[in-house]
């Protein structure tokens, strides 16, 4: 049987702790999989927090699905986007021979002056469309193109802006479903706010639930008990969960763990400017009131709340608040900001 775009068997390896996310991947498995599916005519954006598990996530799917998906991880210099590709194209098999030669082309102008470079990834786009053209003929679907840590490509405006063209064009074609991976809010409401972008939808990653953040402690070893505590100002947030793990690995306590959670969260609302005498502070502290007697706001009173762009654009910058893409409403980053807003502010709501 033919392979295409086959999944890496270094994939296989599963972290030693690992806690199953069936709802997530189910999510995932719509947006990879693109069997029996018509063309949709979108191209997707997947965001989630930092360190949330999204790559781990996306390469296990990637691996069940076997084959159809291409994975590529965005360099951390933007101009080495095109060799990249080209090098995880060759692991493309049963292609047409002419690709090869693209393929040499592309790696061998590596490092050359940016005109070079420039064709370079359109070499490479064009190869990644005959093979999946190729593709869609043999097992009459799509192919995927999955792009993790997509912010990368951001530092060289006409990189994303070529795989933003490629993205859009192969959407309307039906031939390649390309997955931009960034953990980059503002980098993806940006871009879904191009109008050139109006083919692309957001697929949200979040959290680990509660039931799934327990399962995780109980997994390193943490006692009931203190997971509930430390699930209390964590959430299900993977990150702090596992820095909570290590507090408590050196003899931290989950009164320790609660104490740096909300130390950090402290940070964030003076980040946000609204612990100071800044313009925002006044229209921020609306929203924190607002939010301690709902989880969410809609637009328009956040619109409300907050009349000014500028004050908007302050309040949205760090990890106080966080606009939701799938239903646009401003919610609290995380559970240690919402804890320490309660504390701090709380008692005016009571
Ligand atoms: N379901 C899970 N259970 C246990 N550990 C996990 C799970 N998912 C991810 N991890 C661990 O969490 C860490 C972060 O995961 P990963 O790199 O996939 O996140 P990410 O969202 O891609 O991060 P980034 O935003 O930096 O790209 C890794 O150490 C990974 O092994
Ligand atoms: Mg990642």
């Amino acid at each position: 049987m033919a392979k295409w775009f086959k999944a890496q068997p270094e994939w296989l390896k599963r972290p030693a702790i690992y806690v199953e996310r069936k709802e997530d991947s189910a999510v995932l498995r719509q947006l990879l999989d693109c069997t029996g599916q018509t063309p949709s005519g979108f191209f997707y954006f997947l965001t989630g927090p930092p360190g949330g598990g999204k790559t781990t996530l996306a390469q296990r799917v990637i691996h069940e699905l076997r084959e159809g998906v291409l994975y590529v991880e965005a360099p951390s210099d933007a101009g080495q986007f095109g060799q990249q590709l080209a090098s995880t194209l060759q692991l493309v098999e049963q292609l047409p021979n002419p690709l090869f030669l693209i393929y040499d082309y592309v790696l061998n102008i590596a490092g050359g002056p940016e005109q070079e470079r420039t064709s370079k990834l359109s070499s490479c786009l064009s190869a990644l469309e005959t093979a999946a053209r190729a593709f869609r003929a043999a097992r009459r679907r799509p192919a995927v193109l999955v792009i993790d840590n997509a912010e990368r490509l951001a530092a060289k405006e006409s990189v994303m802006r070529d795989m933003l063209f490629a993205a859009q064009q192969w959407a309307d074609r039906g031939l390649v479903r390309v997955v931009f991976v960034s953990s980059d809010d503002a980098l993806i409401t940006r871009l879904l706010g191009q109008s050139r972008c109006s083919k692309a939808a957001s697929v949200e990653m979040g959290d680990l639930s509660e039931e799934q953040a327990l399962q995780y402690l109980e997994k390193r070893g943490v006692a009931a008990k203190a997971a509930a505590q430390v699930v209390d100002v964590t959430g299900g947030r993977l990150l702090q969960l596992m820095s909570a793990v290590e507090v408590l690995e050196h003899g931290g306590t989950p009164e320790d763990v609660r104490r740096l959670a909300l130390v950090a969260a402290e940070a964030e609302f003076q980040k946000v400017g609204l612990l100071d005498d800044t313009p925002q502070s006044a229209a921020g502290l609306r929203v924190v009131q607002a939010l301690l007697q709902a989880d969410n706001i809609a637009s328009d009173q956040w619109n409300r709340l907050v009349p000014s762009p500028h004050d908007k654009e302050e309040l949205l910058r760090d990890n106080v608040f966080a606009r939701r893409h799938r239903d646009c409403k401003i919610v609290f980053e995380n559970r240690s900001v919402a804890v320490l807003a309660r504390e701090k502010f709380g008692a005016a709501c009571n």
